[in-house]
């Protein structure tokens, strides 16, 4: 079983189409991570849309701990020091993406300053929200762990009271012939995930799906 792709969907949104064991929503199905980005501008308006999204994310306390720092290819000098802050193999992919975003946590409830544990969960939620509105407006975003926390930290002067939690390249996803020989091979490939009866430890009926 897998969700229904609608009709006129370009073959490699096909390809990359999420094959469900369970139909969810068309939006979960379509958002994928691509490495090869258009040079297509986004604009402050998507881009704030994106940001509205993330804004509405549950967090414990609604303490709200995530942050965005966005590095656009129009502001050059901000966009070099984020990418400069990425590992080399994601710096040959991520450099061509439009718009870089540095998503970051406040460790701290605001309330009364005792740590809070669910920082990194909450901006991750965000960054999801964010990620399903991108879909929506026809943008792809690919998150990265892959870059130099004290590197970035000291460019962006980030206090210590906030944790760093990915960088996300935005923008329209690209020609995959765009890519290195080595990258273009997974960007044609179909995703693949664990199987519910992987990840779920609970008495449903597995044996079912
Ligand atoms: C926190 C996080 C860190 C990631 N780090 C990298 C990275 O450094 N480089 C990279 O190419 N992809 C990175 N990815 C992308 C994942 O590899 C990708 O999401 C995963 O393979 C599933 O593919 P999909 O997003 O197309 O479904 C990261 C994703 C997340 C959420």
């Amino acid at each position: 079983m897998s969700t229904d792709i609608p009709p006129g969907t370009p073959d490699l949104a096909r390809v990359k189409a999420a094959q469900t064991q369970q139909p969810v929503h068309a939006l979960i199905c379509s958002r994928w991570s691509p490495r090869a980005f258009s040079d297509r501008e986004v604009t402050t308006g998507q881009l704030i849309s994106l940001l509205e999204a993330a804004r509405w994310a549950p967090s414990c306390y609604n303490e709200q701990p995530w942050r965005f720092i966005v590095a656009r290819k129009s502001d050059p000098e901000t966009h070099e020091k984020l990418l400069s802050s990425l590992v080399e193999f994601n710096r040959t992919w991520a450099r061509h993406a439009p718009v870089l975003l540095l998503i970051i946590a406040k460790q701290t409830f605001t309330h009364n300053g005792t740590p809070n544990l669910y920082a990194l969960h909450d901006a991750g939620m965000a960054s999801d929200s964010l990620a399903l509105q991108a879909t929506a407006l026809g943008l792809s975003t690919h998150f990265t762990g892959g870059f130099n926390r004290s590197v970035a930290r000291t460019a962006f002067e980030i206090p210590d009271d906030y944790e760093l939690g990915a960088v996300a390249a935005i923008g329209y996803a690209g020609d995959p012939a765009s890519l290195p020989e080595k990258l273009r091979e997974g960007e044609l490939a179909p995703r693949s995930r664990r199987p519910l009866s992987e990840i779920i430890y609970a008495g449903l009926p597995l044996a079912d799906l």
